[in-house]
């Protein structure tokens, strides 16, 4: 949801800085793009509509070059077409101060109105025009930029994460948030701000995230914070493990694809270093997940999005039958305006890989209000959500780019059934041996996920993806834990291949979807070898008696023998079947999409971090 960055450097060479901190953050979002510089001959703008590379084609004339201070925005429009005059950055009425913003100021008509009566002509359709014009104004009467931006931003409601530049016998560059993130960091020689680590990472592992309500000033070695009321905070800065180059496509055409085959490793890094297999039990830290606490659950509250809802779905069976506990699992959206009722001794579990979706958040805080105790299966360090949390399971996915949620899945479904088995020992539900049964499972799927991954497992999908590229509609269907994967299938292929298509439970077809079945139709069936494989192959029946074409994903001999394509998966306990049933589902996704010649990595309307409501 828009990609800020900014940067001052000694050596008067931002601009390249600038443009490789935009493509690293292109997926959040890819409407246009723009920067901004200030140098002695004052401050220049460039935007442009369109992907960043329309923008390298604006400033390819060199004109920027040798400026050390500067801004620059990647744009998912909400307020506005993304057109040039929409594009960020916007500057003041003066031409002194340019701003890039990230959110939504809520009351921009307001503001829009008040500075028309002043006088003030706005050139954009954008509610963040209205702040330039609130900086540059109060800059006017400050003198200082830092205190110019706090002063505008304490007329401002809503979410936001802005950067300001402004030209003046001191130049300056200034940051703030409240809501989406934002984070910075300084060298010797150097500072850097950018909407995720991702864009500070390359000049430095030593990262401050800043909180709600901070502004901060920036220069070469140094970080000024104030709060909205002009009090000076200090903020400690964490060290990334990370390199910059687990952000990179490491060869492989797409990042999704790269991530899809990284799942192997992303289910050890989630799992192997927590397993306790003496004890038969998982170590995690936080003391939401410890004994005591877990002894006492009384409820679970999944909120989330997306495919980050569907691992929640998936984790509500594994924690209901090992544990014992009830689990409802809300659409964060939904949750938040439904005016829940939660029972004493609630786990609010927010699940999100970027741990700065803003409906999730939401949710989580309108949890915690309710008397809940707030956590997080996120895959990102620092965020929001991990900070507002008492304890966090961090899923140690790595940098996720495609806008298509595919290892962060896995991970988290990983992390749910960890969860799980930690909750059924703390509350006697299961010994020290079932517990290792269970967890010594997650060493055997490796490998299982690994053979989804070969070079023939791959081209049998990529087959079947060719074959029914083209097919009039997808259905896609499950039963138990596994109806949350037919979902997960469904939401892949509309995401990057914009087709239609339908996930269900395969038993409720009967109930309405079976209209669709037709000649030209395909049906994709989730089908394990488990005790309701019987259902699912009187429901693969039931479709192939219509006309309908039925790719089967799963385990189950007599469902594969049926279907008009197979796509067998290795057998696996029943609990971590999802895990591998995925897999070929994310796989036929992404190859439809390629026969179709989509932008699988930034599909249309999309981005990959909804900090917007
Ligand atoms: O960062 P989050 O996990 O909270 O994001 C939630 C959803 O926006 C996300 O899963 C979205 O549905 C993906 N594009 C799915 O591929």
């Amino acid at each position: 949801m828009c990609g800020i960055v900014g940067g001052f450097r000694r050596d008067g060479a931002v601009v390249d800085s600038l443009v490789d901190g935009l493509r690293v953050l292109e997926y959040r979002g890819y409407d246009s793009a723009g920067v901004a510089v200030v140098d002695e001959r004052g401050l220049t703008v460039r935007r442009k509509a369109g992907r960043l590379a329309e923008l390298e084609g604006e400033i390819k004339d060199g004109a920027l070059n040798g400026a050390s201070i500067g801004i620059g925005h990647t744009r998912w429009a909400t307020h506005g077409p993304p057109t040039d005059r929409n594009a960020h950055p916007h500057t003041d009425v003066a031409g002194r101060v340019a701003l890039v913003h990230n959110g939504i100021i809520e009351n921009y008509l307001e503001l829009r109105d008040e500075l028309t009566a002043a006088g003030v002509e706005l050139l954009s359709d954008t509610d963040t025009e209205v702040l330039a014009h609130l900086v540059g104004r109060e800059l006017a009467d400050a003198g200082d930029l830092a205190e110019a931006v706090r002063r505008a931003l304490v007329r401002v409601e809503g979410y936001y994460a802005i950067a300001v530049v402004a030209r003046g016998a001191e130049a300056s560059m200034v940051c703030a948030r409240h809501g989406p993130p934002l984070c910075v960091g300084v060298t010797d020689d150097a500072a850097w701000l950018g909407s995720d680590v991702l864009a500070i990472l390359p000049h430095t592992r030593e990262v401050i995230f800043l909180e709600d309500g901070d502004v901060a000033e920036l220069g070469p070695g140094s970080v000024r914070i104030v709060r909205p009321d002009g009090t000076a905070a200090e903020r400690a800065p964490k060290t990334i493990e990370w390199d910059a180059e687990d952000a990179g496509k490491g060869g492989y055409p797409h990042y999704m694809l790269k991530e899809i085959y990284e799942q192997p490793d992303v289910l050890a890094q989630t799992a192997f270093s927590r397993l306790d297999l003496d004890r038969g039990d998982v170590a995690f830290e936080g003391d939401l997940w410890d004994d005591e606490f877990l002894s006492r659950l009384e409820r679970v509250q999944i909120a989330a999005c997306g495919t980050a809802l569907h691992a929640g779905l998936v984790t509500s069976y594994m924690i209901e039958r090992l544990a014992g506990v009830p689990v409802d699992v809300d659409y964060a959206s939904e949750f938040r305006y439904r005016d829940p009722v939660l029972v004493p001794n609630t786990l609010a579990l927010a699940i999100s890989q970027s741990g700065e979706t803003a409906d999730t958040l939401a949710a989580l805080r309108l949890a915690t209000a309710l008397g809940a105790r707030p956590a997080t299966i996120c895959n990102s360090i620092g965020s929001t959500m991990v900070r507002e949390s008492e304890s966090s399971i961090l899923i140690e996915a790595g940098p996720e780019i495609g806008v298509a949620s595919t290892k962060a899945f896995v991970a988290m479904v990983v992390a749910g059934y960890m969860l799980a088995v930690r909750t059924a020992r703390a509350r006697g539900r299961i010994d020290a041996d079932a517990g290792r049964t269970l967890l010594e499972e997650l060493r055997l799927v490796r490998p299982r996920l690994e053979s989804l991954l070969a070079d023939d497992a791959v081209e049998r999908v990529r087959g079947i993806a060719e074959r029914h590229h083209d097919a009039k509609g997808f259905l896609f269907l499950g039963r138990g834990i596994n109806y949350p994967i037919a979902l997960e299938g469904a939401l892949k292929l509309k995401e990057i291949s914009y087709v239609h298509a339908e996930g269900y439970p395969a038993g409720e077809m009967k109930h309405g979807p079976i209209a669709l079945i037709e000649p030209g139709m395909s049906t994709l069936v989730v089908a394990p070898h488990d005790d309701v494989a019987e259902k699912v192959l009187s429901n693969i029946e039931q479709v192939k008696a219509r006309g309908g074409e039925v790719i089967c994903v799963g385990s189950d001999p007599d469902c594969l023998a049926v279907a008009d394509e197979a796509l067998e998966v290795p057998h696996t306990g029943s609990w971590l079947s999802p895990v591998l049933n995925v897999v070929p589902l994310q796989l036929f996704a992404y190859f439809v999409a390629l026969k179709k010649g989509c932008d699988i990595d930034k599909p249309r309307n999309l981005a990959k971090s909804v900090t917007v409501e």
